[in-house]
């Protein structure tokens, strides 16, 4: 009978080592299906109980408990150590990689052009000036004749334009931004600027170009004078071009001003001492100026006895070319990216 007993540890070593041979829950299943199936090798074991007598009636019965006992609790311990495997496994393959990088867009610079208006309109808002924008399509009336410049006036011959009709045009400087600040406020003292876009037609060469910028400036109030327009311009061109930069102002010709003066600062390469960069002068033209003429002021209902005021034009692209070091003024319009790039707002 030593058989059967026997057989009971064999048979329980056998179904224990299928069951922690399992490598999934499917194999594990298949195991308790063929292994402990009522028909199975195993539960046939019962049937020997009665063959045998007293003692080893009962001692058999305990061995058979405790070998179900062993195989259920290898099923138990397999059966969670597989489901934690299939959970391990789900977290890892759902897992989010937090540390991975994200996708990277491709960001172009301002154009230069644009960070000099935005530089120039802090320096004069922080003095308190308004921001006015004029059309780029222009009247006649309001680009020449307001100015002081009628028709056959010498000077319309450096400013010849883009013309829409006989009568319009394409705006060949922002000076008549004067015009229509002081329509608009008609009597009120006025202290504004106009960034924006001019026209002429240029032959276009480094230096030259069909369309270009120009900031304006118009100040005018009771009691306004040249000492006004200079600390203005230092203040301005300092803070621009660096405390140490000087400042000097040539007398000028402008129809719409009297006095007229251009300013120029002293060279950023040889610092007065003259290079080919300001052509030996040591010095370098960078706005045109001069104290609002009493003509341009009636004409817009000012009374040039009460009121005076002083204006300003910079050229915005020969600012940047300064600023910057860039040496053909076509730069700014041909949107090559490699060029655009360079720059960034501080
Ligand atoms: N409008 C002038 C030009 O385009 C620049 C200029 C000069 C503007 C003197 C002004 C000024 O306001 O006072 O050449």
């Amino acid at each position: 009978m030593a058989n059967v007993f026997e057989k009971v540890g064999e048979i329980k070593e056998r179904i224990i080592k299928a069951i922690n041979d399992a490598k999934d829950l499917n194999a594990l299943k298949l195991v308790q299906e063929t292994e402990l199936n009522k028909k199975s090798e195993f539960n046939g074991l019962m049937s020997h109980i009665r063959e045998l007598l007293g003692e080893e009636k009962v001692k058999f019965g305990q061995m058979m408990n405790e070998a179900r006992s062993a195989i259920q609790a290898a099923l138990a311990k397999k059966d969670e150590e597989l489901n934690n495997k299939l959970i391990e496994q789900k977290l890892a393959s759902e897992k989010i990689d937090i540390t991975l990088p994200g996708y990277n867009f491709k960001v172009g610079g301002i154009n230069p052009f644009q960070l000099i208006i935005d530089e120039i309109t802090d320096i004069f808002v922080s003095m308190g000036y308004e921001v006015k924008e004029g059309p780029d399509v222009e009247t006649d009336y309001f680009n020449f004749e307001r100015m002081n410049i009628p028709a056959n006036h010498p000077a319309r011959e450096m400013q010849d334009s883009f013309y829409i009709t006989p009568t319009t045009l394409l705006r060949t400087h922002t000076s008549p931004a004067q015009a229509h600040a002081m329509d608009e406020k008609s009597g009120q003292p006025i202290k504004i600027i106009c960034p924006g876009k001019c026209f002429r037609r240029d032959d276009d060469d480094v230096t030259h170009s069909h369309q270009f910028g120009q900031v304006e400036g118009l100040v005018v109030g009771k009691g306004i004078n040249f000492g006004n327009l200079k600390a203005t311009l230092e203040l301005f061109l300092r803070k621009m071009f660096g405390e140490k930069r000087e400042v000097r102002f040539r007398g000028s010709y402008f129809p719409f001003t009297e006095p007229s003066v251009e300013v120029d600062i002293s060279c950023m390469e040889c610092h007065g001492k003259g290079c080919p960069t300001c052509k030996g002068t040591g010095f370098i033209e960078i706005l045109g100026a001069g104290m609002v003429h009493p003509n341009v002021l009636k004409m817009s209902g000012y009374d040039p006895n009460e009121y005076s005021g002083f204006a300003f034009g910079v050229g915005i692209e020969r600012v940047a070319m300064l600023r910057y070091g860039v040496d053909d003024i076509r730069k700014f319009y041909q949107n090559d990216v490699r060029f655009i790039e360079q720059f960034t707002r501080k």
